[in-house]
């Protein structure tokens, strides 16, 4: 990062140079409190900080659940009743922790959407898309097995229906399946190993942030223009960029504020709406629920499990189901390899545009078509937004690269810039902070 100002650490003090020697720690902190950050990153560049505070309010929560919850199946679903109703501030404990969950999806999806578009994912930043990949997938096996732990029906039978998906694999599924349950179906042995899995992966993908962080500190953020920032002279560099303190921790702890109002809204207010009554209804294995639907942010997935109800020559739909939900993660995983544009930020792509906002679009009716049941017209729709989801990655990415004449990008960081926000170096001069219209 040779020519990027701000980002180096010399200590004063005898005490710091004591430390410095020794443990250079406090250099390492100030070097990633004041990175240089490019200065035109717009509001769809907060869900970084929004997943942390996420990560850390999940822990902190479910430390607290823990030291009530009973994790056997004779307890679970009547300490999570205690917590509820006999534990100080059990209710909030509880609801926060588990609209926490939906919070952390609501933010990774703008997240991973925001990166789609503004072509985060491109050379050099492939490594902090993949591990940012890992992470998701890490999140919703964390959420699938915390879903279990209070033992309603949704608990039971989403686990039963989840693993059952193993058994699809053929000769080794049913091996795979058994492995995970701890036996031969849902059972005390699966909620426990349910359990101790779900206290343990918060803290590996904690792990896996810091990695995260580190990847993208390396290269650098990418901004809405998708232009790099100038490394070649000090000078250059500093006009695009500004120290991360204070300038976008208080513009994130500012969206921060205004997200958690939202959130303490909705676990005060209607800390049930995202939920499903029948996980109020304790697991009873003789009896199965109408319609076993999954937590909102799994839907669009488990739409696209279901959209496969036709063999595919020698596989069985149940299978076919299983490598296309698979499948739809997988494509997320090499999106950095197939597009092919030159052009890095949606913004300047013409008919990528078109296409991204058809995905989300796509993303959502999948959501939807998730929730409903497995009938008509629901099945077909869910075959032609699963069909969209693959047709987008494999075919539309690749060909747009060669297809699009992409608009020209601003030349700097620096132009994009004034080009939104005036020349600040004039208005200082006339005495004005307002930014040029
Ligand atoms: C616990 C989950 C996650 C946390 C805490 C996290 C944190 C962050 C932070 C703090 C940034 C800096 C810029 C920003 O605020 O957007 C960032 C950037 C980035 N993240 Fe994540 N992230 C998470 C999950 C993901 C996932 C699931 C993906 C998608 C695969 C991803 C892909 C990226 C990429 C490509 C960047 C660099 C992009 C840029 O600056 O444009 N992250 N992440």
């Amino acid at each position: 990062m040779s020519g990027i100002p701000h980002d180096h650490y010399e200590p004063k003090s005898a005490p710091e140079k004591w430390i410095e020697s020794r443990l250079p720690i406090i250099g390492l902190l100030y070097n990633t409190l004041m990175i240089p950050t490019p200065k035109n990153l717009n509001w769809m560049w907060i869900w970084g900080i929004v997943l942390t505070f996420c990560l850390v309010l999940q822990i902190a929560t479910g430390i607290v659940l823990v030291m009530h919850y009973n994790p056997s199946v004779g307890g679970a679903f009547a300490s999570v009743e205690h917590i509820m109703r006999n534990v100080n501030a059990g209710w909030a404990l509880r609801y926060t922790h588990a609209n926490g969950a939906s919070l952390f999806f609501f933010a990774v999806y703008f997240h991973i959407f925001r990166g789609l578009y503004y072509g985060s994912y491109k050379a050099p930043r492939e490594i902090t898309w993949i591990i940012g990949m890992v992470i998701y997938i890490l999140m919703m096996a964390t959420v699938f097995m915390g879903y279990v732990l209070p033992w309603g029906q949704m608990s039971f039978w989403g686990a039963t229906v989840i693993t059952g998906l193993f058994g699809a694999i053929p000769l080794i599924g049913e091996s795979i399946q058994t492995w995970l349950l701890g036996g031969p179906a849902v059972d005390n042995p699966t909620l426990t190993r349910f359990f101790s899995l779900h206290y343990l992966l918060p803290f590996v993908i904690a792990a896996l942030v810091v990695v995260h962080i580190w990847a993208f500190h390396t290269t650098g953020n990418n901004n809405p223009t998708g232009v790099e920032v100038r490394r070649t002279s000090r000078k250059e560099a500093e006009a695009d960029t500004l120290p991360f303190w204070p300038y976008f921790v208080i513009k994130d702890l500012f969206a921060l504020v205004f997200i958690l109002t939202i959130f303490s809204a909705v676990v005060g207010f209607m800390p049930n709406f995202l939920g499903h009554p029948d996980n109020y209804i304790e697991a009873n294995p003789l009896v199965t629920p109408a319609h076993i639907v999954p937590e909102w942010y799994l839907l669009p997935f488990y739409a696209m499990l279901r959209a496969i109800t036709f063999d595919v020559l020698f596989i069985n739909s149940k299978l076919f189901g299983v490598i296309v939900m698979f499948g739809s993660l997988i494509v997320l995983f090499l999106v950095p390899w197939l597009d092919t544009s030159r052009v890095r930020s949606g913004r300047f792509r013409p008919m990528f545009k078109v296409w991204f906002w058809l995905l989300v679009v796509d993303f959502v009716v999948l959501m939807w078509c998730g929730a409903m049941p497995p009938e008509q017209p629901f099945v077909i729709i869910s075959q032609l937004g699963a069909l969209y989801w693959f047709s987008f990655f494999l075919v539309i990415l690749p060909l747009l690269g060669v297809l699009e004449k992409p608009k020209a990008p601003p030349a700097t960081i620096e132009d994009d810039f004034r080009a939104h926000y005036g020349d600040p170096g004039e208005a200082a001069a006339q005495g004005s902070a307002q930014p040029a219209e």
